[in-house]
């Protein structure tokens, strides 16, 4: 049996975001919302929250790969955001897409489908744990394209290049990422794939973020992958973090290359057969052309505010922290240290601010370095797109704690 190592973040978060009265910034989601408040984005006023399932409709396993209605509104969302380019790229359609349990099943499945003994993945690091220990657990060398803060965490795509084996199979990009918060650049985005197109190598993009690039200009905003006019290209994303809807578990997988839906649809049948036909429903609600605008508009215009109370607080305590400031997504990599300039040790850093003030958020070095480098010392991830008051009070108590504790 495959002996998987320890899902840090999912470990660290089950373990303490239960914390009685916790200030939870550790969350990576824009502030959940209600089936309720869904209901409340629907420009047609007319709509309710009732109008929202079909409470008639008998529960059979729907669909298999998702209902025609979700995919189609799902493919909307990557035609719209080309539409307002010059790019060429033919219309995605229904089957371009397939839905899943989340963007962690579609990341799950992609591997599964895609790489095994023999193959080289290239993964950047710092990521979601899941796109480097996943494909290594099914048997390929897994090797780690390093983001560093001196580069703003942008990925150094000469580093690719030496990266690059015979075998290597799989370039796997996080756009906007997850921790850091930061948009790989468009070009950088083209010569990554300039690069994978020369070597024959599938590019697959977690982008569970997108569309949440919050604070960068909007001609800067790069393109999902697979509209990058390479084929061999697949993305993943789901309704937790830009859409606020993690509960109701819907994800998809994006590809314009018909081998690689064949191929993850015949995986899928082993894992999925469909997913909730409840969930389904809401999700092609929310992305319906009359709620998308307005319920992204929300979590756009939170994750900005709230991105410059967190700068505030940044620039007040630049003493003890330090960040490469996010441009999309809603997570922040900070840095604290001692008064003595030596980095806090950030395990004991997050449990000490928990205890103290019940303020939670994730240490750096456990949950995204692994030891593989320093560079994670002192650093915390904090998810800053939670509801606004949380986020103030949070940041004053951790401004409390950082006068008395830190040394
Ligand atoms: C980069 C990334 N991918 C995938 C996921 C899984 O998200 P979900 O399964 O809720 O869609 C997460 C969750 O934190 C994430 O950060």
């Amino acid at each position: 049996m495959v002996k998987l190592p320890p899902f840090e973040v999912e470990q660290w978060m089950d373990k303490y975001e239960n914390t009685p009265g916790v200030l939870n910034i550790a969350e990576t989601c824009c502030s959940s919302i209600s089936i309720n408040r869904l209901a409340q984005f629907n420009s047609d006023q007319q709509a309710d929250a009732h109008q929202l399932i079909d409470f008639s409709k008998p529960m059979t396993y729907g669909p298999i790969l998702g209902s025609d209605e979700l995919r189609r509104n799902i493919a909307a969302t990557y035609n719209e955001d080309e539409s307002k380019t010059n790019t060429q790229t033919p219309l995605l359609t229904t089957d371009n897409i397939i839905v899943t349990q989340g963007a962690i099943a579609a990341n799950h499945l992609v591997f599964y489908s895609l790489v095994g003994p023999g193959d080289h993945v290239i993964s950047v690091f710092p990521t979601y744990q899941q796109l480097y220990t996943i494909p290594e657990s099914l048997g390929a060398a897994v090797s780690l394209w390093k983001l560093k803060p001196e580069d703003g965490y942008v990925p150094d795509v000469t580093e690719l290049e030496s990266l690059i084996k015979s075998n290597t199979k799989m370039i796997v990009i996080n756009n906007p990422n997850n921790p850091t918060g930061v948009t790989i650049p468009k070009e950088v985005l083209s010569e990554i794939i300039r690069i994978a197109r020369k070597h024959d190598i599938i590019v697959f993009s977690d982008e569970v973020y997108r569309p949440l690039f919050h604070s960068i200009e909007p001609d800067k905003i790069p393109l999902s992958a697979i509209s990058m006019g390479y084929p061999k290209t697949v993305a993943t994303s789901s309704m937790s973090k830009a859409w606020a809807l993690a509960g109701i578990r819907v994800g998809w997988i994006a590809s314009r290359d018909p081998s690689i839906i064949q191929a993850v649809a015949s995986a899928r049948d082993y894992t999925t057969i469909s997913v909730s036909q409840l969930d389904d429903q809401i999700a092609r609600y929310a992305l319906s052309a009359s709620v998308r605008p307005q319920l992204i508009a929300r979590n756009m215009s939170l994750a900005r505010s709230n991105l410059k109370i967190l700068e505030q607080f940044v620039a007040e305590h630049s003493n003890t922290c330090t960040w490469v400031k996010p441009t999309a997504g809603t997570t922040a990599l900070v840095r604290f240290r001692n008064k003595d300039g030596t980095p806090v040790d950030d395990e004991q850093f997050c449990k000490d601010v928990l205890e103290k003030t019940k303020v939670m958020f994730l240490p750096g070095s456990r949950c995204f370095g692994h030891g593989q480098t320093s560079s994670f010392d002192g650093t915390v991830r904090i998810g800053y797109v939670s509801e606004t008051e949380v986020l103030r009070q949070a940041l004053e108590e951790l401004g409390g704690y950082i006068t008395d504790y830190l040394k």
